[in-house]
């Protein structure tokens, strides 16, 4: 029988539990999988020792300091599953430098210390593993660094984030508010106590960082993803959208584009987006998630499944660990040059989101009173921005008296033209509270 690979988890919470399950429950089907070569846990590291915990660990395989994982010859992988920046990243490092390889679920980790990270495995000749960051258990890092390796990919559209496309059907097929809708998740477990990240657009921006770094070779900084969450939008939102035959889901998008003889380009952004109901990710229900894939060869796949949660996620990490048992992801390791060095690998120049042509949904509370909408109109138009339809409902409950809203949909127009054309409406005298506004992707 060949060498175990000794794995050590650094993490034992939601998938660190998970993890530890499949490699106890599936030894046998894990060995038959790598060959012959086991994959066996050697050590457990987490911050409170005593904790009960709801998978079996041995206690001698216990210990709260993670450099007993890294200066066990017997370890081999160190699986990061703490969360975070900064202990996780020391984790990592320390992990690398020992001459472990490494694998994590941490988007966060990779989207802000990627280059620090793979440069050190590259010098210590050790593979970073990180299937699990994006899309838990949907394989989505797999397919665009190896199966879908013959296309430039043209465009990512992603469902990334369970918690707001949980939201977002709640509201869609609930009638709920936001509000309301937010506290179903956090109830149900979809959503933590400070659900910050989710709803503002942060993780999936994360996670849209480290597919862009695979799919375009760009590294953006986690700010220079632009982004807009989903507390802007209010019921009447849906409802207008579903009226005019559309679903709203937050999609982290990558449009990418040849410039004539300068380098191409990438427009990375999350945002909330109108998308057809007949849509295949307008149909992505509840905490899915789903990634839309556009190359040049193969043309729109699609790939969905549950974005989170302890079994679909640790269901990522141990392929990763099969993997390396192997030699699999070494291999992928060393061809992708992943957060390489400018010059190692032909990239992608970032371009602003301003360029990008799009159909816009604007929605407006205006005083009921003459020329209001003429005055939406001319803004528009001096933007040369054409409309396609307008919606103005009789006042609904929960507006002053006197207020109504009113909806516009918009012709193809660059963004950039389009934000100007809003910012103007926003100064109307008769606009009562600020333009709400979502692309509209047809
Ligand atoms: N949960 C998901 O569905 C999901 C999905 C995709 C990706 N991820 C990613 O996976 C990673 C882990 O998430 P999770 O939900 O499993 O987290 P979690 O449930 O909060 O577990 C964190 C674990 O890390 C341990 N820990 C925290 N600080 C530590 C320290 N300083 N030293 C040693 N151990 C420490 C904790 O120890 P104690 O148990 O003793 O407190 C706990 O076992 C994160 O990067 C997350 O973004 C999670």
């Amino acid at each position: 029988m060949s060498e175990p690979l000794g794995v050590a988890l650094v993490g034992c919470g939601t998938v660190g539990t998970g993890v530890a399950k499949i490699l106890s429950r599936h030894a046998d089907r894990l060995t038959g999988r790598t060959g012959g070569r086991p994959i066996v846990l050697r050590r457990v590291i987490v911050r409170d020792a005593d904790k009960p915990r709801e998978c079996e660990v041995p206690p001698g395989l216990i210990a709260t300091d993670h450099t007993v994982a890294t200066s066990d010859p017997a370890v081999h992988v160190v699986v990061e599953l703490i969360g975070g920046t900064t202990h996780a990243k020391r984790v990592v490092l320390d992990a690398i430098a020992a001459g472990k390889h490494v694998v994590t679920a941490n988007k966060a980790l990779l989207a802000a210390h990627g280059t620090e990270i793979f440069t050190a495995a590259r010098k210590h000749g050790v593979a970073v593993c990180f299937e699990a960051a994006v899309a838990g258990g949907v394989p989505i890092i797999r397919t665009l660094a190896e199966s879908l390796s013959a296309n430039q990919i043209t465009a990512i559209q992603g469902i990334l984030n369970g918690t707001s496309n949980f939201i977002l059907t709640s509201m869609a097929e609930g009638g709920m508010s936001y509000d309301d809708a937010l506290k179903e998740a956090q109830r149900l477990g979809y959503a933590e106590a400070d659900p910050t990240l989710d709803v503002d657009g942060s993780d999936a921006a994360h996670k849209l960082a480290v597919l862009a770094q695979i799919a375009f070779g760009v590294t953006p900084k986690p700010t220079d993803i632009e982004r807009q969450g989903i507390a802007g939008i209010q019921a009447m939102d849906i409802r207008f959208a579903d009226e005019l035959g559309y679903t709203i889901k937050l999609l982290a998008e990558a449009w990418a584009s040849e410039s004539g003889p300068g380098p191409s380009t990438v427009a990375l952004h999350v945002a909330p987006v109108l998308l057809r109901h007949t849509d295949m990710l307008a149909q992505v229900r509840g905490a899915y998630n789903a990634i839309l894939v556009v190359g040049d060869i193969v043309g729109e796949t699609l790939y969905q499944g549950p974005g989170a949660g302890m079994m679909p996620t640790a269901s990522s990490v141990v392929g990763d660990l099969v993997d390396l048992a192997v030699g699999r992801a070494q291999h992928t390791f060393a061809a992708a040059k992943l957060w390489s060095a400018p010059g190692e690998r032909p990239a992608f120049q970032i371009a602003p989101s301003e360029k990008v042509r799009s159909r816009f949904y604007l929605r407006l509370i205006v005083k009921d009173e003459p020329g209001t909408l003429a005055d939406v109109c001319r803004c528009l138009a001096d933007q040369e921005i054409s409309i396609s339809s307008v919606i103005q409902h009789e006042a609904q409950d929960g507006h002053p008296e006197k207020t109504v809203p009113l909806v516009i949909m918009t012709h193809y127009s660059e963004t950039g033209q389009f934000r100007t054309a809003a910012a103007a409406v926003g100064k109307l005298t008769g606009i009562v509270s600020p333009p709400v506004f979502f692309s509209v992707d047809d």
